[in-house]
């Protein structure tokens, strides 16, 4: 059975002290002891991961996720956070290949494989996003691009190593616009991103992988979304910046 889950990727938004007060809200919206089948995972920046986990640890189903990690486990890259420093903070994720690091930070298919092996290494879950910008969609691309960033960031990995990865679709042009991929093209979509995981690593790895939808995911359309029978749950930006919108979509997954 897999795992179901809500993630919030807050993105550069909040200062530590908003993030800590977004944190507590959301705890206490959500039951503090949350304990339902949804899995939670809070994606805050840098700054804040600390004061994040030190919040939620006590909480089983919920986690924290950082949203970067460098390739190299250490060296002379001033500014740059390794894998190993994330995960000794007990933190179990990071956010890898989306496509805001793909557009503005030039990121690219191999430096996010070396990004995958470094967060594999130091035993963090890559949440891997895919996702075709709208010129793919308009020229009938969308499969064939998300399938080519499937197999160039993460089809290297070793079968062991694969159980370890959450997928993330987010097609670009629905990513903070307000338009959200309909509930077909999500599953038409998840559909393909399993057969393609099948194809590599059999059909148990396939029907074990999670594989969320992000791109203006909110309250009101979000049980749609999730009902899709290969949408796996969330991935969710805008409206995690907002603990009523969070724990709503959250519950939308139930
Ligand atoms: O990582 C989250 C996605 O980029 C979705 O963002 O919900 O603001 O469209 P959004």
């Amino acid at each position: 059975m897999r795992a179901r889950i809500v993630a919030g990727n807050w993105k550069m938004n909040t200062v530590p002290s908003e993030g800590v007060g977004l944190v507590v809200e959301i705890l206490e919206k959500l039951d503090s002891k949350y304990t339902g089948d949804t899995r939670v995972i809070l994606s805050p920046p840098f700054t804040h991961l600390i004061d994040v986990i030190d919040h939620v640890w006590e909480v089983p189903q919920i986690s924290v996720a950082a949203q970067n990690c460098h390739h190299e486990d250490n060296g002379a890259y001033t500014g740059e956070i390794s894998a190993g420093m994330i995960s000794d903070l007990n933190i179990d994720a990071v956010i890898l290949g989306h496509s805001e690091r793909r557009q503005y930070f030039g990121e690219d298919d191999a430096l996010l494989a070396k990004k995958v092996n470094a967060a594999i290494r130091n035993s963090l879950m890559p949440i891997f996003c895919v996702g075709e910008v709208l010129e793919d969609r308009k020229a009938n691309k969308h499969n064939e691009v998300v399938t080519s960033q499937l197999t160039q960031g993460l089809f290297h990995l070793s079968s062991e190593e694969f159980k370890n990865v959450i997928i993330a679709y987010e097609p670009v042009w629905a990513i903070g616009t307000g338009e959200t991929a309909s509930p077909q093209q999500a599953q038409d979509m998840h559909k393909s991103i399993r057969a393609h995981v099948a194809s590599k690593y059999g059909e148990d790895a396939a029907n074990n992988v999670s594989i969320l939808y992000g791109g203006s995911v909110k309250p009101n359309n979000a049980s749609e979304i999730f009902s899709q029978p290969d949408v796996d749950g969330g991935l969710i930006g805008g409206a995690s910046l907002n603990a009523d919108d969070f724990v709503s979509i959250v519950h939308a997954m139930a």
